[in-house]
């Protein structure tokens, strides 16, 4: 299955989801509603929403709060960006101005708060405190991989551990949470719960692998993000972890100094050493290893269309080009 026959089986429950989120973005303060907007419909792929609306369906789930536990990982994935370009000084997300050129980092700091509060409202109205533990428990991680990556940055000596450390809590916990939410909301019990949880954390580990790599490898236009923020940055990801590690001196020596001084003018140069280390293959190496395992986890699901779905989730997440 490609992504659009994935996006295909759920199709009236993401239509219903968008709707949801659209109609939960309200409020009458003008600069939410705008910066809101503005954000929520320059797209995205909706893969966390995607996530939780499969795994619920492939677990037999026919109640009614799926569509807001999808609405409401969208909010959460939302806020953190809006939060993430202001700390990584981005000027591009989803092909277009980011919120915090637009509109500047206090308004987007406010909105990101705005939409992780709402988030909370949608989920006490769910009124389930497994999920509510969920959801609090994979915020308060994300928050706590943020603060580890500013940590790390313009820290040459950072490990491959502790940026692996950095992936899970930024970006695999929200994964995990949406694959476990579906069996929550199915009560499949702890060990179903559990399988849902190891596959969102290695399909969540593979898709920030590659989105490092595609920082380096990929293109402007398709990303829709600026390529080289990371450099700019100074953020040790894996491709440059590589290049320190495999490196002839003069290479261990421009990476070093680009990581230090976060300079995206060496680009160049630091591409050039990525490129004749392997850096990028590497990377991809360690994602479609991450890949299996998320596959892997799913043998314990009933055979069944979405459970194929999420299956080839896994496979695009190693093979996106954007
Ligand atoms: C961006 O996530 C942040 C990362 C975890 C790399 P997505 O690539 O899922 O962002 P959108 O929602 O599709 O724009
Ligand atoms: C995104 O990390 C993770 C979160 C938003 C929590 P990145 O900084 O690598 O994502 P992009 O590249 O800006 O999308
Ligand atoms: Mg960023
Ligand atoms: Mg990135």
């Amino acid at each position: 299955m490609d992504i659009e026959q994935i996006r295909t089986l759920v199709a009236d429950d993401t239509t219903a989801v968008d709707d949801l989120i659209r109609q939960r973005l309200q409020s009458d303060v003008v600069l939410i509603n705008q910066l809101g907007h503005y954000i929520i419909n320059s797209g995205g792929k909706r893969l966390r929403p995607l996530l939780v609306l499969l795994s619920a369906q492939a677990l037999g789930y026919t109640g009614p709060h799926h569509h807001a536990l999808a609405a409401i990982v969208e909010f959460i994935h939302t806020a953190t960006l809006l939060h993430d370009d202001v700390v990584d000084a981005s000027e591009l997300r989803r092909g277009q101005d980011t919120a915090n050129a637009v509109w500047g980092n206090e308004a987007s700091v406010l909105v990101g708060d705005f939409l992780y509060s709402r988030a909370f409202e949608m989920m006490v109205e769910v009124d389930n405190m497994r999920v509510m533990q969920i959801l609090a428990e994979a915020t308060n991680t994300i928050a706590e991989g943020e603060v580890l990556q500013l940590l790390n940055c313009h820290e040459p000596d950072t490990s491959e551990a502790q940026y692996l450390e950095v992936i899970l809590r930024k970006t695999a916990k929200l994964f995990e949470a949406a694959a476990q939410l579906g069996a929550v909301l199915a009560g499949s019990g702890p060990e179903t719960e559990a399988v849902m949880a190891a596959y969102g954390v290695h399909l969540g580990t593979a898709f920030q692998l590659i989105d490092d790599a595609l920082d380096y490898s990929g293109d402007q236009s398709t990303m829709g993000k600026q390529l080289g923020d990371d450099l700019a940055e100074g953020k040790p990801t894996l491709p440059l972890i590589h290049v320190m590690r495999t490196g002839n001196a003069a290479q261990v020596e421009t990476v070093r100094k680009a990581i230090t001084e976060g300079a995206r003018e060496q680009i160049g140069e630091v591409t050039e050493a990525i490129a004749s280390t392997g850096a990028i293959a590497y990377t991809s190496r360690l994602a479609k290893n991450e890949a299996l395992k998320a596959r892997a986890a799913l043998d314990a699901l009933p055979a069944s269309a979405y459970r194929d779905a999420l299956t080839s989730l896994a496979d695009y997440a190693v093979s996106r080009v954007s």
